[in-house]
């Protein structure tokens, strides 16, 4: 069981400090956050999770670009959390910038199809493997349309996903277990009416009994998993599981979807391909388009087939709800195809990972020198510390080694001393545009937390 190595007191004490130094030098956030609140944006913030990065106030942004990002107190940081994964190959990359610069003048939105969607097309199918391929605008509308659309096919009501999941604000995704049931994640009723368990099953990941419990059910139309959990902390497939999975799919009758959007970064092919899964639907979002709004879902043939029978013949496609006026746009599509070619490519992929691996090592011999018992889990281009001896074999596991008090004073720890992580957590992306520098100031800079973290111990002599 997870055990805090600083008492709350202490720890909170530790925190106020590096609140008050984030609060001095960051005074024209400060002031930005306190005139937005009284503006018209509710919290002071575009979109609310913008102010729950667990600061005592947001960092107002004056420039990104490449792996660096500058606020308006003219602090440069280098940036490892690249808008959670939508900047993944760096922020504003040339070519995408230069093919939507150059596109822009020609029409951003016609919903008509332009040319650069048939290059588009090929190169994911010989990417990710799948024949087919549709846009929508976010991975959370992806996601959703492939649930409609496995529904449709199946007849069937739920969906499964993983305990601790994240496939954005998809309403069967936003679940936890309450008695054992599938119950509303949040605290108050979201969508009073809907009952959680009427449309999705959980299951602890990893766990392989339990998959195949949930689907002998027979009322699953789609399995929804990332094949690396990287929204709870990370946890990494045991060997076997996905394709055990993929297996229970077809001898129940469900469909699987993998949700590549974060674990695009394992490399040029993304997970599913590289470790030659076979999934019936696959969603990457995020970084597709170079952090355009853009998200592409693929399907097998099979499907095709199925799609073209049954919604020619017994209802529109239309009428499904598949897509919105501005999904496909030609501005996205472009951005998609620029970025696709000639931003993530297999050289950006070596590199990328090669510096994560320079990051995870470092982060390993910080916890040795401090004498901490944690890990690094590492994934291609991603690497997480976790508060672990070993990395996390379900999302429980990682879920409960989640100690919020810690996030919260490393993460003002590191943005203090100029280097920026994925808020929530301490997970850790690198990008093409990532220098060995910037690699090593991260890997410094974390091990001066760590030996503030282990001279602070409160927890020596317990048992
Ligand atoms: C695995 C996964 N899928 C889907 C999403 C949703 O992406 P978006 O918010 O861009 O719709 C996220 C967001 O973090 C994600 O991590």
């Amino acid at each position: 069981m997870y055990r805090p190595p600083i008492d709350e007191p202490t720890i909170r004490g530790l925190i106020a400090d590096e609140a008050a130094k984030f609060e001095s030098r960051n005074q024209k956030s400060g002031e930005l956050h306190r005139n937005a609140t009284t503006a018209g944006f509710w919290q002071g913030v575009p979109m609310q999770w913008m102010s729950e990065w667990g600061l005592p106030h947001p960092l107002y942004v004056e420039q990104a670009r490449g792996a660096h990002l500058t606020d308006v107190d003219g602090h440069t940081y280098v940036d490892f959390c690249l808008g959670d994964t939508g900047a993944m190959f760096g922020h504003s990359p040339e070519a995408t910038l230069a093919a939507v610069a150059e596109g822009m003048g020609r029409g951003i939105t016609t919903m008509l199809p332009h040319a650069d969607a048939l290059t588009v097309a090929d190169h994911l199918r010989e990417r990710f493997r799948l024949p087919y391929w549709q846009t929508a605008m976010t991975a959370t509308d992806a996601n959703r349309f492939v649930i409609r659309i496995a529904r449709a096919l199946t007849g069937r009501p739920k969906v499964l996903v993983a305990r601790y999941c994240y496939h954005g604000s998809v309403d069967e995704s936003m679940t936890k277990l309450i008695d054992g049931r599938p119950a509303p994640r949040a605290r108050w009723p979201v969508n009073p009416g809907v009952q959680m368990d009427q449309i999705a099953r959980i299951v602890e990941f990893n766990d392989f009994a339990d998959i195949e419990r949930e689907l002998a059910h027979q009322d699953v139309a789609v399995v929804m998993m990332e094949p690396v959990m990287t929204n709870n902390g990370m946890v990494i497939p045991a060997d076997g599981y996905l394709e055990h999975i993929q297996g229970l799919c077809r001898k129940y009758g469900s469909y699987l979807l993998i949700d590549e959007t974060h674990t695009l970064s394992t490399g040029w092919a993304g997970y599913a391909a590289e470790h030659r899964l076979e999934p019936d639907f696959l969603v990457v979002g995020k970084a597709i388009a170079g952090g355009i709004p853009a998200a592409i879902y693929g399907f097998t043939e099979a499907i095709s087939e199925a799609m073209n029978a049954s919604f020619a013949s017994a209802f529109q496609t239309s009428q499904m709800g598949l897509g919105g006026t501005l999904t496909g746009n030609a501005f996205a599509l472009r951005a998609m195809q620029a970025t696709l070619t000639e931003v993530a490519t297999p050289d950006a992929f070596d590199r990328m990972i090669s510096l994560c691996t320079r990051a995870a090592d470092g982060l390993e011999a910080g916890i040795a020198t401090a004498g901490l018992p944690w890990t690094v889990t590492r994934c291609g281009a991603r690497c997480e510390l976790q508060y672990l001896r070993e990395s996390p074999r379900n999302g429980t596991e990682s879920h409960d080694a989640l100690d919020w008090n810690l996030i919260e004073h490393s993460h003002l720890f590191l943005l203090n001393r100029d280097v920026m992580i994925t808020p929530f957590h301490n997970m850790i992306l690198c990008s093409p545009e990532t220098t060995e520098a910037d690699v090593d100031r991260l890997v410094r800079v974390f091990a001066e937390w760590m030996s503030a973290i282990a001279a602070n111990r409160t927890d020596r002599g317990m048992t």
